[in-house]
């Protein structure tokens, strides 16, 4: 339907008698029409013309939308009273193109109650503030291609109804916290100083779905061991060390340790896993996937038995278990593990025999 909209366009600038037509026509058509992967986006052409004198304008063919273009925070406020649409309130799609604003207040939204679809693309905002009234119901928020380098924290936070939020090709280096059920997808690629440190953190805050994954990576600066300098990770590598650390044991924690990248293969990482001083009795079993290194020192434990038994010990390398109970390295005989260790300590144990 949009594309039908486009050609609407065209033809108005070639044939404006064909335009009033196309217009009337379109006038029926509901606001669900012009929206696109649940958001509102109008290119250049639906701009008010240059010679307009309101530099925003209501689209007759798409109900309850508007379009602002090229303003600055004074010239927005006259487009928005101009165009009517500050004073009947009843707008439910807003897209304004090239804004030149140092700050956006979101506060001074709070009138629009009806938008839910709030698009402000292709401009210069340096910072987001304030913070949206409760009852807003914006479902899709697209901020991209704008600089912005900070929101305040709670901006965002009110937006109960958001399901898809755009903040691609900005200067964030943080993703900005939303609410914390429901599902929301959102896109920061294009933010060249986003930080893996952050992303994690709001992984850990909250479920995301994220649009253009292949085109997102964030900023490792020696976030691992194995990055030397600053790297660029790619997001769905920061999704894949998010998992290993979410599903670690309870009690236990899980690190990759290095990263194996197979061409044409998801990467495999190698897990370190930490079950030290946690009181326990037995080794941990179900250990993840590709574990390679295990420290369990500072426990009770008195049997090494899930080496010969627990099919997840077969890739261990470096065992740490100083200050145990354990009695016995019988079970290390005949195991992978023996064949081919890099590092074993079993000091301050109860260990009568040796190999
Ligand atoms: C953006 O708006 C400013 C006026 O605020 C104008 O000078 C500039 O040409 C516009 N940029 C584009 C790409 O339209
Ligand atoms: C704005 O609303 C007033 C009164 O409802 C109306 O007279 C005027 O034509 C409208 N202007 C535009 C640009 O729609
Ligand atoms: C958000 O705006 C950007 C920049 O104009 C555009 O490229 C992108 O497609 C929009 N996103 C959505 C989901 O409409
Ligand atoms: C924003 O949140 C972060 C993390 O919770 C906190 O460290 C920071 O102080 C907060 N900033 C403000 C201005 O409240
Ligand atoms: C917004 O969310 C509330 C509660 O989740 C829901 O009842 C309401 O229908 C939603 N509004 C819109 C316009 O989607
Ligand atoms: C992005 O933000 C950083 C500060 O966080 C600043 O130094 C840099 O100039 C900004 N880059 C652009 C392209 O605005
Ligand atoms: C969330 O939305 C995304 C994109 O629409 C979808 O792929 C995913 O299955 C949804 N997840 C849930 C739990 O609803
Ligand atoms: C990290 O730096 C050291 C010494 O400068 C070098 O030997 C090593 O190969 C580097 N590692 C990577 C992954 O680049
Ligand atoms: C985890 O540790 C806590 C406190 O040390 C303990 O109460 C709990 O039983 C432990 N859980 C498991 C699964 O070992
Ligand atoms: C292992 O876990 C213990 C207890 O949680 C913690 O004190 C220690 O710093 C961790 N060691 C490493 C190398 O992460
Ligand atoms: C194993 O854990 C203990 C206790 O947290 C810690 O002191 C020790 O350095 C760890 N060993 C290795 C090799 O990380
Ligand atoms: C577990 O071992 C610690 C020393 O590592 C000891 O103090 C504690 O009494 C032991 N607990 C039990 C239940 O044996």
């Amino acid at each position: 339907m949009s594309s039908a909209i486009n050609i609407f366009l065209l033809l108005c600038l070639t044939l404006p008698s064909w335009c009033r037509l196309a217009e009337d026509i379109a006038y029926s058509s509901v606001n669900t029409n012009c929206v696109s992967e649940r958001c509102f986006h109008q290119p250049a052409e639906a701009c008010p013309k240059p010679e307009s004198e309101c530099r925003c304008r209501q689209l007759p063919y798409c109900k309850s939308a508007a379009v602002c273009c090229n303003v600055n925070a004074r010239q927005l406020n006259e487009g928005l009273t101009c165009a009517n649409i500050s004073a009947n309130g009843h707008v439910e799609a807003l897209h304004i193109r090239n804004a030149s604003l140092d700050i956006l207040n979101v506060e001074d939204w709070r009138k629009l109650k009806y938008l839910r679809y709030m698009t402000i693309t292709d401009g210069h905002i340096n910072s987001v503030v304030g913070e949206f009234a409760k009852h807003t119901i914006v479902s899709c928020l697209n901020l991209s291609s704008n600089g912005i380098v900070n929101f305040e924290n709670r901006s965002l936070v009110n937006l109960y109804n958001l399901s898809f939020l755009d903040l691609s090709h900005n200067n964030l280096s943080d993703v900005p916290r939303f609410k914390k059920e429901g599902n929301v997808t959102l896109d920061i690629s294009g933010n060249k100083n986003m930080l893996c440190t952050n992303l994690f953190d709001a992984l850990k805050r909250t479920e995301l779905h994220f649009s253009n994954i292949q085109n997102t990576f964030c900023l490792a600066a020696r976030t691992f061991h194995w990055f030397n300098t600053t790297e660029f990770l790619p997001l769905s590598q920061v999704i894949g060390i998010h998992e290993i650390r979410k599903d670690c044991r309870k009690n236990c924690s899980c690190e990759p340790e290095r990263l194996y990248i197979v061409p044409g293969q998801l990467p495999i990482y190698a897990v370190a896993v930490n079950c030290s001083g946690q009181n326990l009795f037995s080794l941990p079993s179900s250990l993840p996937p590709n574990t390679i290194a295990l420290n369990v020192s500072n426990n009770n434990i008195t049997s090494l038995d899930l080496f010969s038994t627990d099919p997840t010990y077969q890739n261990i390398r470096e065992f740490y278990a100083d200050n145990n109970e354990i009695t016995s390295v019988l079970p290390l005989e005949g195991s992978q593990f023996l064949s081919h260790f890099v590092a074993l300590s079993l000091r301050n144990n109860r260990l009568k025999s040796v190999f």
